[in-house]
């Protein structure tokens, strides 16, 4: 079954046609990097323009790589929550469109849904049940996949996303937008003891996170040093910030692996292409005898690969929209 997928839910716009969820037969990302970097972050209004601007350039040319015409296709699979509204909408209508034109039927993806699913094409034999960690740039999710499209969340940020808590301290160490991803680099060689930072508890929750209070002491140390006209030692300190922030999201997905005795972990979102949490968890996992998965570098961001391979299932499942589909700004992974 061949799918054509399409991604806009936030900066990236992406097409992708996928072969029974775990063969990608092409993907094209255009990201707005660019677009949004002397703003330090993603500017709505922009985004939706820009996804407005490159979507039918994005699929023409993943159509073209497949080598397909759209009466080949099955289907079409878009984005359609959570992110920015203006974006998603984007892709959305667009999708409608193809779905109309093409008369296909049209599959409706949950964002972070695609984001475990971007495992399914790294990994082919993974199979459900497992256990998930997302993390993104607006979500911190520990979550218990029983099934394809049926999930459970242990844990979850009570505050600030991991990605979020990353990209605020990069920017506050004068690293350019993406932060996460610059500070990955900038850190590299960095001592990850030389600055200690508070390890948050949440309290009555073993898996909740807490991420805010984490990104203000990195905020206001670089505030006091400035005010004393210190230099810190900015490489270790994004090495010590990274190493707290994985601290928290290891600790808690381990204890959920040791409530629910899953023995397969799956990690997934753009902060799984940092480069201290996957070697960390590489070693707990190998230590504790978990069946780790990582998805590929490429498939960590937002893509629309991963959305033609959780539109697979989707599709199987009996999710499918019609022309009323709209948009939604937030949406729990766990919907029906
Ligand atoms: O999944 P994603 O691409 O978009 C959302 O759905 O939010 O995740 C984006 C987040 C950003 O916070 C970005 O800084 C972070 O992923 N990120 C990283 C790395 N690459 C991207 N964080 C840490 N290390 C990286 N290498
Ligand atoms: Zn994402």
């Amino acid at each position: 079954m061949k799918i054509l997928a399409i991604e806009s839910s936030c900066d990236d716009t992406a097409a992708a046609v996928v072969e029974d969820g775990r063969k990608i037969l092409s993907s094209i990302v255009a990201s707005q990097i660019s677009d949004h970097k002397i703003y330090g972050g993603v500017v709505p209004e922009i985004a939706s323009r820009c996804h407005a601007e490159t979507i039918g350039a994005v699929t023409e040319a993943a159509m073209r790589k497949a080598a397909l015409d759209y009466d080949m296709l099955d289907a079409v699979a878009v984005t359609f929550a959570p992110g920015l509204i203006g974006s998603l909408l984007v892709g959305v209508n667009f999708a409608k469109g193809i779905a109309y034109a093409s008369n296909l039927p049209l599959v409706p993806v949950h964002h972070l849904r695609s984001h475990i699913a971007a495992n399914y094409i790294t990994h082919p034999s993974l199979q459900p049940p497992f256990l998930a960690l997302v993390v993104s740039g607006g979500h911190s999710h520990i979550v218990l996949v029983r099934d394809y499209t049926s999930f459970e969340v242990l844990g979850r940020t009570r505050d600030d996303a991991a990605g979020e808590a990353l990209d605020k301290a990069a920017r506050a160490m004068g690293l350019p937008y993406p932060g996460g991803a610059n500070l990955d680099v900038m850190a590299k060689g960095g001592d990850h003891k030389a600055f200690s930072f508070p390890h948050p508890r949440v309290d009555g929750s073993q898996l909740d996170f807490s991420f805010s209070g984490l990104k203000t002491s990195v905020i206001n140390l670089l505030h006091r040093a400035e005010q004393k006209g210190e230099t810190l030692d900015l490489r270790d300190l994004g090495a010590s910030y990274q190493w707290a922030v994985a601290d928290c999201l290891i600790q808690n997905t381990m204890k959920a692996i040791e409530i629910t005795g899953q023995k397969k972990l799956v990690i997934a979102g753009g902060v799984s292409a940092n480069s201290v949490l996957r070697d960390r968890l590489r070693r707990v996992c190998d230590r504790q005898n978990i069946d780790l998965y990582l998805p590929s570098l490429n498939l960590c961001g937002d893509n629309a690969a991963m959305v033609g391979a959780q539109g697979y299932y989707e599709y199987r499942s009996g999710n499918i929209a019609n022309l009323l589909l709209n948009a939604t700004a937030s949406l729990a992974i766990d919907y029906r």
